[in-house]
């Protein structure tokens, strides 16, 4: 059934649905009880004007004053209490959709345009709140008023009632109609929209490539380009509800002009009262505003229910990184693992594609070692990083600590298990402080300044205007590169994980800084498994063991010296030249770094 997106929300509704049925009924008695105003009309029409007996008019002007009191009050009462209930309804699905999006694994945030989820996140949800609070009360009274209208035409006078219910037709029929063309206009709609959230979500952080390379004139035309597939969207929907709105305005005033005729004909001849006449018009008055409502809460509902079935969409994503029993749970208890990781026969390709990234991989890496992976750009080395906190699950194969498969471990004692720092550094909007203790929550000042230090960026965080204090922007705008990358690598270490997976963690500071930040590693975490993704020689010269990703598998494994001596691979990648000075000083060797990087982007190119 078309409406089950917004059935579904049902156990979350029941948990506020006693007040919510207040709202329902206070709606409907505020829309409602001006049907009794044309009751009273006909009555005084009929009665004190027509017997011109003037005592017995202060009932029905009484009546009229309670009536409009108690409309106002219903009205105001209404609001009042339906604005809490649906407030909480939308945070909660929000926090749902938030959860949902925290847990899903990469592959599937790497499928999803990031605007989609942002519009589902803000505009969706609010459309439903709307929804639930104005526009569902308001769907379920009309109805009711409306009927309840026809009834009391048909008992005051059948013929009029006829009149009424002959209007109906065309107007269902109209709706009807309407709802098909709508619902399809209003999904693309919400879609476009969606992809307009992209688009300006791209250009704002990609400003400073735009500005640089003068490609703005082309980011303003792109975004001209979706922003008039919307508008034009946009005039469709309008289109369709003035079409519809015209339609319901039309209809009534016809069925008055009819009642108005007929009731004149029915006083000449004598079967009907000039009372009847004018309640049954105002009666039809009373009904206009419902029937030209109706397509206001037409149009409503059908985008609450494209918003509905957008939002469960991504609900409804499968969960795929999970406990062996489905669940993620918590309360992780890490002491007992001593941190040996293990690759076995491992395979690993990406969703959308066949072709195999990591092919019978096979690696281990002992208890406290640290260990280099070299190989070429596109070689699939951060593939092989993410598999370990299980950002993605090996197709085949398996990856192990201390030889329990990490799928068999709980999600969250897995993470506490393992740190990672990715390439680019990403760092939220938020204290230098708190970004970094986010690699291990309610960790102490100390402990942040001892990350910090082995991160060697105890410096320049004491020279920052506020220290630990100070904001950083969204991607760490006002630091440089390389003091991204130490955050982000203070982040990954404070936990003082067992095993710590570092993607060219340094790529960014310079040999001196870097060769400072290894030793360190060494020194503080003797007892953290390291997977570092190196791309210079000083970097792998200082690893334990050094291993060679090339086509999909390990090729060699060896200490740096072993390496250039048995690999040719190995002695490409690092520069032919790295050797010698790898030898001569370790740690100054900034000739070689240039060659190096060429050269290994070359040879990922060829
Ligand atoms: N999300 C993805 N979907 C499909 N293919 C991907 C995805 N991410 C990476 N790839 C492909 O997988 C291969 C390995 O990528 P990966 O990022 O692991 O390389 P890398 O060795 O880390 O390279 P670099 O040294 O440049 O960081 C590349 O060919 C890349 O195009
Ligand atoms: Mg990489």
């Amino acid at each position: 059934m078309f409406v089950r997106p917004l059935l579904r929300f049902w156990p979350d509704l029941r948990s506020r649905i006693g007040v919510y049925v207040l709202v329902l009924v206070l709606t409907l008695l505020a829309t409602g009880i001006q049907l009794i105003i044309p009751v009273i009309t006909g009555y005084i029409i009929d009665g004190p004007i027509a017997h011109k007996d003037l005592s017995a008019l202060w009932l029905p002007v009484f009546g009229v004053l309670i009536i409009g009191l108690a409309e106002a009050v219903g009205m105001w009462a209404r609001r009042m209490i339906v604005a809490p209930v649906v407030s909480t309804w939308e945070v909660t699905w929000r926090s749902r959709l938030f959860d949902r999006l925290q847990y899903t694994s990469v592959a599937i945030h790497d499928s999803w345009e990031s605007g989609q989820l942002l519009s589902r996140a803000v505009n969706d949800l609010s459309q439903l709140r709307r929804f639930f609070a104005f526009g569902l009360p308001f769907l379920v009274s009309t109805p009711i008023v409306l009927a309840v209208g026809t009834v009391m035409l048909v008992i005051m006078q059948p013929v009029f009632g006829l009149i009424m219910i002959i209007m109906a037709v065309p107007a269902i029929i109209a709706v009807a109609v309407f709802e098909k063309h709508y619902r399809d206009t209003s999904r693309r709609s919400q879609d476009t929209m969606g992809e307009v959230t992209t688009d300006v979500e791209e250009s704002i952080q990609g400003i400073r490539i735009l500005k640089s390379f003068g490609r703005s004139p082309w980011a303003a035309e792109r975004f001209s380009e979706i922003s008039a597939r919307l508008k034009s969207l946009e005039i469709r929907k309008a289109k369709l509800d003035s079409w519809l709105w015209s339609v319901l305005l039309l209809l009534p005033t016809l069925a008055q002009a009819a009642i108005v005729a007929v009731g004149t004909w029915g006083v000449i001849e004598g079967w009907t009262t000039i009372g009847t006449v004018v309640a049954a018009v105002t009666i039809s008055m009373v009904l206009r505003m419902p029937i030209e409502m109706l397509g206001f809460l037409l149009a409503d509902a059908l985008m609450a229910l494209t918003a509905a079935g957008r939002y469960w969409e991504v609900i409804d994503i499968r969960h795929d990184i999970t406990d062996a029993d489905g669940g993620v749970d918590d309360a992780p208890e890490v002491g007992r693992y001593s941190g040996k990781l293990r690759f076995d026969d491992v395979d690993f390709h990406f969703a959308d594609t066949e072709r195999l990234t990591l092919q019978g991989l096979d690696l281990t890496i002992e208890p406290g070692q640290t260990l280099a992976l070299v190989g070429a750009t596109g070689s699939g080395k951060t593939t092989l990083a993410s598999l370990v906190p299980r950002l993605q699950d090996v197709t085949a194969g398996r990856v192990s600590i201390d030889d329990v498969d990490i799928r068999d471990m709980p999600v969250n004692e897995l993470r506490h298990l393992v740190s990672v720092s990715f390439e680019d550094p990403i760092l939220f909007s938020t204290s230098v402080a708190e970004n970094v203790e986010m690699g291990a929550p309610g960790a102490s000042e100390d402990e942040i300044w001892e990350a910090l230090e082995i991160a060697a960026a105890k410096d320049f965080v004491s020279r920052l205007p506020d220290g630990l204090d100070t904001q950083v922007g969204e991607q760490g705008l006002s630091l440089s590169g390389g003091q991204r990358q130490r955050l982000a690598l203070a982040r990954a270490v404070i936990g003082r994980p067992r095993v710590l997976v570092l993607d060219d963690p340094l790529s960014a500071v310079d040999v001196d800084t870097e060769d400072r930040v290894q030793r360190a590693l060494r020194e503080i975490l003797p007892d953290s498994t390291t997977l570092i993704i190196a791309h210079r020689p000083s970097t792998a010269a200082l690893a334990d063991v050094v291993a060679v990703l090339d086509e999909g598998r390990i090729s060699a494994l060896g200490t740096h010296e072993e390496l250039l001596e048995s690999s040719k691979l190995y002695r490409e990648l690092m520069g032919a030249s790295a050797k010698a000075e790898a030898h001569a000083h370790p740690g100054t060797q900034s000739s070689a770094q240039t060659t190096t990087s060429t050269q290994s982007q070359e040879g990922g190119r060829s």
